[in-house]
């Protein structure tokens, strides 16, 4: 048989390179060479190597992690080593090790009929040893460059532990606080989560997916998997396609933009038809209008669950429909593998559809370098050395200092002094395990720095530090209420630390009730009893509904879940040596029973404007304000907003004619700390031909403020930004009146009005 270098076939081709990203003019633009050896191999390939090409399973020999995701029947070693000897298995996920991925790729491109290297993939979704703040927390950085360099650090850690891919990462926009997947996006709204799609994008992928410090980035799930009904996990979407374009499109397009060359599809169905079988989504979107040229997966066994949604008859069919619809490889469960062959051999499944998949998974592999170097990102040493650097632990606690809001703080009861007697309460203070929150496979948990490590050692000399559980996080301690009291007899100041554990969010963790848990509850009430200052610090990977004395607490600030730096960087800011500078990506709604609430919504034809509530759109119970509203934070100074203005003088500019148009707003710290001031703008389209919503985030700046400075900030609207999806499936503007607000959330701000 010829041997087949591809150096040699390399020398042969054409120079005329060929880019998959969509944009060139993209920074990580990703280079892929010419494709005769890619042909040849695909002409040389049985259809069992083929099918095995396009099949990825959970690796059963090196998961280090807990269990996250339902048993299947797994593999045995020796079933997993004659798979790679016969080349039919593209790849696993969620093992880890350089050394033994290099045992096991040794098997894939020494002995295997094609030599075809192994790609290995794991959930690396917000850090894997060094864990970092959960998404929608680091989303509250308002900070896309910080989420691009724990990305960054992210992809170092993995890709020193033998990982080339991740499946992160997860960009859909979540419109229902009970959903617990909340906790791995970035919030409510697309904009914020297109920029942090992108920049975290950019950190998985760095300069050039060969460097073998880069992981390739897998935005998921595609598509609208934050839509599901009721907020009920894998729930059927049904949505408008001008919906599913305006809100859970964008963070995508954006990831795809940055070159990212995967994608997962999503569990639930939209509109009837099922993500992982949806042509409409992964071949006519994706790929016919993004030109998308990589690959797509399916998510966990999402194929097979076409026959329980009702879509395919059985896995066979699944096995057509998903192919057909253009997922490319099937996780988990086997169906590609097992019946590929035969539909081919039986005419059910024409075999350019298979060998188009097969070539999308090969280019991939050759895009990352695996044909040169099928080692890539095995080195033992590696896996010694970037573990655990120090500036990657210090870049955890950074992100998790810059994640925290600050919702409330009467009568500037924080920072608290270092001299203070502190009584730190609740059940999570001393627990290492729970503080990395739903999604982190393998951190190293003994070296996370709890709530009460942290604040023991913020404090000074002459603070002191009483310590009580005071309660389990959904269930009464024996005598836990009484000892919190104690503790908190002894001190000035009482720290509640209270919520959910993270167990509670996360996948497959829907709730109905999105409140902090009774006996958690009872425990804020007993200690609010004592009348003396209580700081309130919630954990969440949600939206959480606040009630009684954990609403009415002078002050509080939101933790979601900080990852292995939490307490260090919680004392950092409870005690001043940082100033929270971070808001909401997630509205904070009243109470539970005003989910889905987004803040973006449209107006209806009755909206409640006055206190006037006849026959309004609105509850019997509470307003349709949020509590805290999304862009909501404060800072440990005080910053007032003058009303939005147009820069250039002249009476209600055309924009239309001008092309573009500067709004700006004078903003000044009224305190005598320096702050940072995350200023938003925000746009409302008065009449459109499709409604649109009260106010849509366009653009925000992080302004550095010194005490009594005052700064303009401005923003240019031009055209793109007024562009909306129409039913035609097209996107672009329309002429009407326009607001435009500079502000320091969603709920506030003075608009101006503009004409387009
Ligand atoms: C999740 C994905 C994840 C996959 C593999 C699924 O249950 O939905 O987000 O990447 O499991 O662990």
């Amino acid at each position: 048989m010829m041997k087949m270098s591809r150096r040699n076939l390399l020398r042969g081709c054409s120079a005329a390179a060929m880019t998959l990203a969509v944009d060139p003019s993209l920074a990580v633009a990703q280079t892929v060479l010419p494709d005769a050896f890619i042909e040849q191999l695909i002409a040389r390939m049985s259809l069992e190597e083929k099918a095995g090409q396009l099949s990825i399973y959970s690796d059963p020999l090196r998961f280090e992690g807990a269990q996250i995701n339902p048993k299947t029947a797994e593999q045995s070693a020796k079933q997993l080593h004659a798979s790679i000897l016969k080349g039919e298995l593209t790849g696993l996920f969620n093992g880890v090790g350089a050394s033994s991925a290099r045992d096991l790729q040794k098997l894939a491109v020494e002995q295997s009929p094609h030599k075809i290297p192994l790609i290995f993939a794991g959930d690396i979704i917000h850090g894997m040893k060094t864990i970092f703040p959960i998404p929608v927390g680091e989303a509250a950085s308002f900070n896309p460059t910080l989420a691009e360099r724990t990305a960054r650090a992210a992809a170092m850690e993995a890709s020193a532990k033998g990982l080339h891919w991740t499946f992160a990462p997860m960009v859909d926009v979540a419109r229902d606080e009970r959903w617990g997947r909340v906790s791995e996006g970035a919030g409510e709204d697309p904009y914020l989560g297109a920029q942090m799609a992108r920049a975290r994008v950019k950190g998985f992928q760095g300069r050039n997916l060969r460097d073998e410090d880069t992981v390739l980035a897998c935005p998921k799930h595609f598509a609208a998997y934050g839509g599901v009904e009721g907020g009920r996990d894998y729930n059927t979407v049904d949505i408008p396609d001008t919906t599913l374009r305006a809100t859970f499109l964008p963070p995508f397009e954006a990831a795809f933009r940055q070159g990212a060359l995967t994608t997962m599809s999503s569990f639930n169905d939209i509109a009837g038809v099922p993500a992982t079988g949806n042509a409409y989504l992964l071949t006519d979107i994706l790929r016919g209008e993004w030109g998308f040229k990589g690959l797509v997966v399916s998510d966990y066994t999402s194929e097979e669950e076409m026959i329980l949604h009702g879509y395919a008859a059985d896995g066979p069919d699944a096995v057509v429909k998903a192919l057909s619809a253009g997922c490319d490889i099937s996780m988990q469960s086997g169906l590609y593998y097992k019946h590929i062959p035969d539909l081919v051999r039986q005419g059910r499944l024409p075999l350019r559809v298979v060998d188009e998949a097969v070539r999308r998974v090969l280019r991939v592999k050759q895009a990352i370098g695996l044909f040169d170097n099928p080692y890539r990102s095995m080195d033992p040493k590696r896996e010694a050395s970037d573990i655990r650097r120090p500036e990657t632990v210090a870049l955890a606690r950074e992100a998790a200092r810059k994640s925290i809001v600050l919702l409330k703080n009467e009568q500037d009861l924080l920072p608290l002094k270092k001299s203070a007697s502190v009584a730190l309460i609740g059940p999570a203070i001393h627990d290492k395990a729970d503080l990395p929150g739903p999604w982190a496979v393998f951190p190293d948990v003994e070296r996370h720095v709890t709530f009460a490590e942290g604040f023991r050692s913020a404090l000074g000399a002459q603070g002191r530090l009483f310590t009580a559980r005071g309660a389990d996080y959904e269930a009464r301690l024996p005598g836990g209420v009484e000892q919190a009291l104690a503790a908190a007899q002894s001190a000035e100041v009482i720290v509640l630390v209270v919520g959910e554990s993270s167990e509670m969010s996360g996948e497959a963790q829907s709730r109905t009730d999105i409140g902090v848990p009774a006996p958690q509850l009872e425990l804020a009430e007993a200690l609010a009893k004592l009348a003396k200052p209580m700081v309130v610090l919630l954990r969440h990977g949600r939206a959480l509904a606040l009630t009684g004395a954990v609403r009415d607490a002078p002050a509080i600030m939101a933790t979601w879940f900080l990852g292995s730096e939490t307490g260090n960087a919680v004392a950092d800011l409870v005690f001043g040596d940082f100033a929270p500078e971070a808001r909401l990506p997630v509205s904070f709604p009243q109470v539970s029973g005003q989910e889905p609430y987004f803040y973006d919504h449209r107006n209806t034809g009755r909206p409640q404007l006055t206190d006037d509530k006849a026959y309004k759109s609105r509850y019997r119970e509470v307003t349709n304000e949020a509590l805290y509203p999304f862009g909501h934070g404060l800072s440990y100074s005080k910053v007032r907003y003058s009303a939005t203005a147009v820069s250039e003088a002249g009476p209600s500019p055309a924009l239309r004619a001008k092309g573009s148009v500067r709004v700006s707003a004078q903003v000044e710290n009224l305190g005598a700390r320096p702050c940072v001031e995350v200023a938003q703008l925000y746009i409302r389209q008065l009449t459109a031909s499709v409604t649109q919503p009260v106010r849509q985030l366009k653009g925000f700046q992080r302004l550095s403020l010194a005490p009594g400075e005052t700064r303009r900030v401005e923003f240019t609207i031009d055209a793109e930004m007024l562009a909306f999806p129409h039913p035609d499936h097209r996107t672009y503007a329309e002429p009407s009146a326009i607001l435009a607000v500079i502000g320091p959330s969603a709920a506030s701000g003075e608009p101006v009005k503009l004409a387009f």
